[in-house]
């Protein structure tokens, strides 16, 4: 296996001592991608928030101390990224206010309407059936619930040529400003909103879920 597949694949689900390595080195890597995405979103202070593909537990910690009188979810389905995330977010996790949980997006064990907010940050490339995940997002949102998906990746940007070498490497959901805004919609979201920093290559979509 090529170094670029076995470094995207620790990406896609990090596993063993590399991974637990690979997860700590992304909550730095991810957070100004992390800052510039949750600007384009309201996080209230008491929002229920989950975490999806929380990886190293950065974003969780950071949306826990926005949302002070909340409640945060970071859910990863390797069991590497949830023990450094627990490790990231101990104290908040001893207060109570914060839970780091071990699933697949494809079932995400909460009941309908549990959050006001899904952050999911560089995670969305590697979802296996992006539409229905996407429907079970939808299905732990609370109506007028808001998602947002942040991405240092999309088609048609500066930086085209470089991901679709990584594209190739890897099986991964590599989609433009339009499929983002098509594939949002056809999953019942609607407020969409699609936004991309072209120089750095980064895209953040928004959306609201339908009422
Ligand atoms: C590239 S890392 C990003 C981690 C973190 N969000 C960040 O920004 O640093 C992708 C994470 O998504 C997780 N992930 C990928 N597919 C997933 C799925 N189907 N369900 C849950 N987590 C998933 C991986 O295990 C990994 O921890």
């Amino acid at each position: 296996m090529s170094i670029l597949k076995r470094l995207l694949s620790q990406c896609k689900r990090p596993g063993g001592s590399f991974g637990r390595l690979i997860a700590r080195g992304m909550n730095f890597a991810h957070s100004p991608l992390t800052k510039w995405a949750l600007g384009h979103i309201e996080v209230t202070a008491n929002a229920a928030a989950l975490d999806v593909g929380c990886g190293g537990g950065r974003t969780v910690d950071r949306l826990a101390k926005m949302a002070v009188d909340g409640r945060v979810v970071g859910l990863d389905y390797s069991k590497d990224s949830v023990t450094v995330s627990r490790l990231r977010n101990s104290d908040h996790i001893r207060s109570g206010r914060v839970e780091i949980c071990h699933a697949s997006v494809s079932d995400i064990p909460y009941p309908d309407n549990t959050f006001d907010l899904v952050t999911a940050v560089e995670t969305f490339y590697f979802w296996p059936a992006p539409e229905t995940d996407l429907l079970e997002v939808r299905r732990v949102l609370q109506p007028v619930g808001q998602l947002v998906i942040a991405c240092t990746m999309y088609k048609g940007g500066k930086h085209d040529k470089r991901n679709q070498k990584f594209v190739d490497e890897i099986n991964m959901t590599y989609l433009g400003e339009d499929e983002f805004q098509r594939l949002l919609g056809d999953s019942g979201f609607d407020n969409i909103d699609v936004v991309v920093e072209y120089e750095k290559g980064w895209i953040c979509a928004t959306a609201r879920t339908a009422v």
